[in-house]
């Protein structure tokens, strides 16, 4: 794929992504899509698991996109369902607070103020910051705190930590972001291996905080470098230098971002675990567009010459997932991006069987509309 998407290519998939959305509305504002879809159509669900806030950033992108209210009504009712979530603890033992609470509440925020937002998101980052572990200085990811079979952090938190930026911004309280600061450093320290692929989990010892051993979760074996996990980290450390200005993350990133790039076959649609360049494998188109929305974040802080070359790429990678993963007819899809993976079983992984394979997921539609006002404007985080 050699054809880099275009502003008036990344206009016309904004609106073919708003038109099936508008579609979506009537279906999709009191209950939620599944995380993933079923022969490409998404069952409804309540707002549980870790996705449901990408739907409302749909909505909030959309709504910046065309100043349909419609879209703005519902994400606002959403934004109620967010709020009763986090009062009622429902579904959130674990890491994932920024996936749900930053596209949808914080999102609200920035671009209504709404207070119920602000508020169910700060709430959000509280419960966040209660899975801090000192021994290890960590975000433990999912379960029981402090249970020593799953005394870990995860690559996918380094999303979940601008939640924390975020909060410390609108209360003035610096704790926050002395745990995303720690988190991050812990992460950074564990997660990239010397030849700069990534672990998608890192365990710690709970007596001590030493270091033990990097596992998969979703990925093909612990030493291969799961796709998403990957892109997690390209747009983590992006992120991570928006927000400290570290110059190591500058180098992570480079290192991180080249090995996703130097592993992407020849139409740029990443294979679900990176350790796969060719064949028949899956692809996780989600992947790709977590990827390219980092590279393009990233290209806002690097020389000329370097934001020249990610923002190439990440326009290639857009117009590869426009060409063959985008939903341009809702007859085929009521998602935005076919082809991805959510878990996939393998000899050496957990995942007890396959799960959104080939599939629309809610992250993927989300990411992969994320990518196209980057490509139109200077578009205002939501992270
Ligand atoms: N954060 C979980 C996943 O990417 O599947």
């Amino acid at each position: 794929m050699e054809q880099t998407m275009d502003r008036r290519q990344a206009l016309e998939a904004l609106d073919a992504a708003c038109g099936i959305l508008r579609g979506n509305l009537a279906k999709f504002t009191d209950k939620f899509p599944f995380s993933c879809s079923e022969n490409n159509f998404y069952p409804e669900s309540e707002n549980v698991e870790w996705t449901t806030g990408f739907v409302t950033g749909e909505y909030w992108l959309a709504y910046e996109h065309t100043g349909d209210e419609a879209f703005k009504a519902s994400a606002l009712r959403q934004v109620d369902s967010f709020l009763d979530r986090i009062e009622r603890e429902i579904d959130v033992n674990h890491h994932d607070m920024g996936f749900l609470y930053t596209p949808s509440c914080v999102a609200a925020y920035r671009l209504t103020g709404s207070e119920t937002a602000k508020k169910a998101a700060l709430m959000a980052a509280d419960h966040l910051i209660a899975r801090f572990q000192e021994k290890g200085q960590f975000l433990q990811a999912w379960g029981e705190l402090g249970a020593p079979d799953n005394y870990r952090l995860i690559i996918d938190c380094l999303l979940n930590v601008p939640l924390l930026y975020w909060a410390t911004e609108v209360t003035g309280d610096e704790k926050y972001r002395k745990i995303a600061l720690a988190h991050t450093k812990t992460s950074m320290a564990n997660l990239v291996r010397p030849d700069h692929s990534t672990y998608h989990t890192y365990f710690f010892d709970p007596e001590t905080g030493a270091p033990v051993r990097g596992s998969t979760q979703q990925g093909y074996r612990d030493g291969s470098a799961w796709a998403r996990g990957q892109a997690w980290g390209v747009y983590g450390m992006a992120l991570a230098y928006r927000y400290t200005h570290d110059e190591e993350c500058i180098r992570l990133f480079c290192d991180v971002t080249d090995y996703f790039i130097s592993r992407l076959p020849e139409d740029l649609v990443p294979y679900w675990d990176l350790e796969f360049t060719s064949g028949d494998e899956p692809r996780d188109s989600s992947a790709g567009a977590v990827a390219a929305c980092g590279m393009l974040e990233m290209a806002k802080y690097l020389p000329e010459a370097e934001a020249a070359r990610y923002t190439e790429m990440a326009g290639r990678m857009a117009q590869a997932l426009w060409e063959t993963c985008a939903v341009r007819d809702a007859s085929v899809s009521d998602g935005l991006l076919l082809h991805g993976v959510y878990a996939k079983n393998s000899p050496y992984n957990p995942i007890p069987e396959d799960r959104g394979v080939d599939e629309c997921n809610t992250w993927g539609d989300y990411f992969y509309m994320e990518l196209l006002p980057r490509l139109v404007k200077d578009w205002q985080l939501y992270w």
